[in-house]
Formats: structure tokens, sequence, C-alpha cells
């Protein structure tokens, strides 16, 4: 069964992540959820829990219940690598090596898994230079990005900065495997 690693981070689009984590499972994939701790306060980890029939990975310090699945584990059964919704924030990290959670360490580990990461953000972030940059540094590192498309935002604006539609990633994901 092919693996997908899907990284939820602490975005208003989290919520649609969930669409996309049931339309991955739908299409019989198996779904690893790692989501920053951020991302918990826009979207229950029960949520993912219950739609994958799976585990829910949050915290590197947890209590171990199952010790082949600690974060290297997760890095090297992943099939492909999913981002969605990805932050400025940890475009920025993955972009600079940093690990300072689950969710980047497991990234780092999985550099070499086929990667799609769907940046969604208020237009003024998205449009930053330095956003702009770090998204220069990981498609020159062979990430395949998923620009966010036009709209009115949650937070009232109209620009870029949408998540695109979990359906296209769902598609795009299955062109790149
Ligand atoms: C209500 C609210 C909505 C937010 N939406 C976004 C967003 O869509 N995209 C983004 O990059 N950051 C957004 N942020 C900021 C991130 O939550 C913040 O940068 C956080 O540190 C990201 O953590 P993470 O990358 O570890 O998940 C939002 C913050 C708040 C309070």
């Amino acid at each position: 069964m092919t693996r997908i690693l899907l990284g939820v981070t602490g975005g208003i689009a989290a919520y649609k992540a969930a669409d996309l984590a049931s339309r991955l499972c739908k299409e019989g994939f198996a779904v690893d959820v790692v989501m920053t701790k951020n991302a918990t306060e826009f979207a229950l980890p029960l949520t993912f829990q219950t739609i994958t029939r799976a585990p829910v990975y949050t915290d590197s310090f947890a209590p171990i219940e199952d010790y082949s699945v600690e974060h290297i584990s997760l890095a090297k059964r992943a099939d492909l690598v999913l981002i969605a919704p990805a932050t400025a924030n940890v475009i920025g990290k993955i972009a600079n090596g940093i690990a300072d959670d689950l969710l980047t360490t497991v990234l780092l580990a999985a550099h070499a898994k086929p990667s799609v990461i769907c940046p969604a953000m208020n237009t003024q972030m998205w449009e930053n230079p330095v956003v702009q940059e770090n998204l220069a540094r990981l498609r020159a590192r062979g990430w395949n990005v998923i620009p966010p498309t036009s709209g009115v935002l949650a937070c009232g604006d109209e620009g870029a900065g949408r998540l695109a539609e979990p359906a296209d990633i769902v598609e795009f994901v299955k062109t790149v495997l």
C-alpha cells in the first residue's frame, strides 16, 4: 500500500486538510498524519485519527506506545511527503534545515522522498520576498510546490494565498507517484 506522510501546519486552512486526508484514504493510500502543535489549535487530531483510522502524531516527546513508529520510522516508511497547508513558518524552517518539532524533524529525515508542499497564507505574507526565496530553495532541492489560488481569504483580504483545492492536490500527488 502506498503510504503518504501528511504534514498539517497551523494555518486557517488546516480544516481543509481533513477533506484532503479523506480523499487520500478513499484513493486507497495509507496516510500518516503529523500535526504541528499550532495546527492542533485549528483542527482536532481526533478528526484526522478517525478519517485515517490511524494514530496522529503531534509531539516528539509523547510517551512512546509503539517503538516501531518514531520519527525516523515515519520518514522511512513514507512513499511521499505532503505538507498541506504549509505555513510561512514551516516553509522557512524546512528551507533552513530547522528541526525543532516532530514534523520538521521527520522532514529532515525524509529528504530523499518525493515531496509536495502546498502553501496557504495571507496575500501579504505570500508576497513577502523571504517566503518566495524559501520556496525557491525548496524547489531547487526537488520539492514540488502547489501554489495557492486567489480569492477571498479567511482574513477578509482578496488575493493569492488560498490553499489549492484538495481534489487538485490529490490529482497532483497521483501524478508525482
Ligand atoms: C487565526 C490565525 C490564522 C493563521 N493563519 C495562517 C495561515 O493561513 N498561514 C500562515 O502561514 N500562518 C498563519 N498563522 C500564523 C501561524 O499560526 C504561526 O506562524 C505559527 O507559528 C505557525 O506554526 P507552525 O508552522 O508550527 O504550524 C495564523 C495565525 C492565526 C492566529
